[in-house]
């Protein structure tokens, strides 16, 4: 089967409500959500905490999609089974986030995932030049991680290269921060396909107000496809 390249929209339930995350789940999934972006961040590997495998678990009985967990979290491999467990679909993690990238990889398909691997702003694209064929997604970062709602941060060059680096292979670009109706189209024609966006999608709505998801998520896939 080829390998499915089509816009994918990934809301962030970082920006989700807090307290309500089951049915904000459904609610993004029913507004036209194609994965479901869980941030995992540990207050070590970045400045904020949120939640861990039992949290993630708990997710998965509402995501009928794809769960797509980036962890922000160092070291990370003692947690790959964890997150197998909690049922992610695709585990994600931080190049910088130790000297053993490769392994990392490995080990996220050895216990059954898809293997992602994060670029932080300030790392290019060459350091991933020797996982390609470990890895199903790049992740580029557009801000620094820790935070919703950050200015996105340009990043289109660094996309072209992966873009040119990848080549046929099965691999997604993964965008992730400051994604909007604006920055969406630069970064999809520099060669990304899937587009994370928290404070775009959950913006002005709610559960109760939902509608205003399905418009907000509509507005960043319109403004691709021109
Ligand atoms: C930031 C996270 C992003 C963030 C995106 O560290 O990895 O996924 O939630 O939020 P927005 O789209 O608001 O920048
Ligand atoms: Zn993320």
């Amino acid at each position: 089967m080829s390998f499915d390249r089509s816009l994918k929209i990934a809301p962030s339930i970082l920006s989700a409500d807090f307290a309500d995350f089951g049915r904000e789940i459904q609610a993004i999934e029913a507004q036209g959500a194609d994965w479901v972006h869980v941030d995992v961040m540990d207050n070590h590997f970045v400045p904020n905490l949120t939640f861990g495998p039992p949290a993630v678990k708990a997710f998965r009985k509402h995501v009928k999609t794809v769960m797509d967990v980036h962890l922000m979290i160092a070291p990370v491999d003692a947690s790959i089974d964890a997150y197998a467990d909690a049922g992610a679909d695709i585990l994600t993690a931080h190049v910088e986030a130790g000297p053993h990238i490769h392994r990392t990889l490995q080990a996220i398909r050895a216990a059954g995932m898809k293997a992602g691997v994060a670029l932080n702003p300030g790392t290019p694209a060459e350091a991933v030049a020797h996982v390609l064929d470990l890895a199903d997604l790049v992740c580029v970062m557009t801000v620094n991680p820790g935070f919703g709602g950050q200015k996105f941060i340009d990043m289109t060059d660094k996309i072209r290269t992966l873009r040119a680096m990848i080549g046929d292979r099965p691999v997604h670009i993964e965008i992730d921060g400051g994604v909007d109706p604006k920055t969406a189209p630069l970064v999809s024609q520099a060669g990304a396909d899937v587009l994370v966006a928290g404070s775009a999608v959950f913006r002005g709505g709610s559960v109760e107000n939902s509608e205003v998801y399905g418009q907000n998520i509509k507005a960043i896939r319109d403004s691709v496809s021109g």
